[in-house]
């Protein structure tokens, strides 16, 4: 199997092939999602809450993403390893320099995710002009949870709508290469998707970004409480987590997941 790289994401955007991504945050699933063809694997500081127990992701450290990073990193053959930079370890550039450092060098990442915009400019910029992959993440930024007030869509509003627009043409005229969009309407998704060169991965963002990112434990029926309307449960198409990581895949490349259910307007 061929490495996925950036080069094979933008060249599946080009091709309008959808793009597969899981969060994964050890060995035994990294094997489990590469069997079924996921093309990045995230190393998501959703781990505070699906692995942690926490009830945000805001207590996650650095530490404990280079933790789960490299247990990723140990047996993954192919895909692309993404790690999430955990919050405040950058919030300022020197931050993100050596947050970035730690999740490459002991971690194994391929490329750092961080969310915000605007604010995000420089330091992706820099980063950018120092080899490092990055991914921005706008729309809902679980982060900024309690700035935020609770999880919401956002870009309903048309001001909203266009700043996410500029500022994702900002990000990846900054450098960024690859964006995902969490929790926003599907006709913004689809229109900043068509707007950018680089892959739109979206999460509660409709059906026609480039590709599809869902939190592991989400897809196989392990999530405990609230279900966000964005999620489906794949173990109801299989019989065995395999399976129900397979069927995600063909999901997300046949564009039959989301479905209007698990999107919004
Ligand atoms: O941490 C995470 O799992 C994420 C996804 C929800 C995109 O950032």
């Amino acid at each position: 199997m061929k490495q996925i790289t950036v080069t094979t994401l933008a060249s599946m955007k080009r091709k309008d092939e959808k793009i597969a991504v899981l969060t994964c945050y050890d060995a035994s699933f990294t094997t489990v999602l590469e069997n079924a063809g996921v093309e990045v694997l995230l190393v998501g500081d959703s781990l505070g809450m699906v692995i942690q127990g926490r009830d945000s992701t805001l207590p996650v450290t650095v530490d404990e993403m280079v933790y789960h990073a490299a247990c990723v990193a140990r047996v993954r053959q192919h895909a692309l390893l993404m790690v999430d930079m955990p919050f405040l370890s950058y919030a300022t550039v020197e931050l993100a320099v050596a947050t970035a450092t730690r999740l490459i060098q002991q971690g194994g990442a391929q490329m750092v995710k961080l969310e915000g915009g605007g604010q995000q400019l420089e330091t992706v910029r820099i980063l950018s002009q120092n080899g490092v992959a990055v991914c921005a993440h706008l729309g809902l930024q679980p982060q900024s949870i309690h700035k935020l007030g609770g999880y919401h869509v956002h870009g309903r509003e048309d001001k909203q709508a266009s700043r996410m627009l500029r500022e994702a043409l900002e990000l990846q005229s900054a450098g960024a290469q690859l964006l995902v969009l969490e929790c926003v309407p599907s006709i913004l998704a689809a229109e900043i998707s068509c707007s950018l060169e680089i892959p739109v991965i979206g999460i509660g963002a409709g059906a026609d970004s480039d590709g599809q990112v869902l939190v592991l434990h989400d897809i196989v029926g392990l999530t405990a409480g609230h279900v966000p309307k964005f999620v489906k449960n794949f173990m109801q198409q299989g019989s065995s987590i395999q399976e129900a990581v397979s069927a995600y895949v063909s999901a997300v490349k046949d564009g039959s997941f989301p479905a209007a259910e698990h999107s919004f307007r």
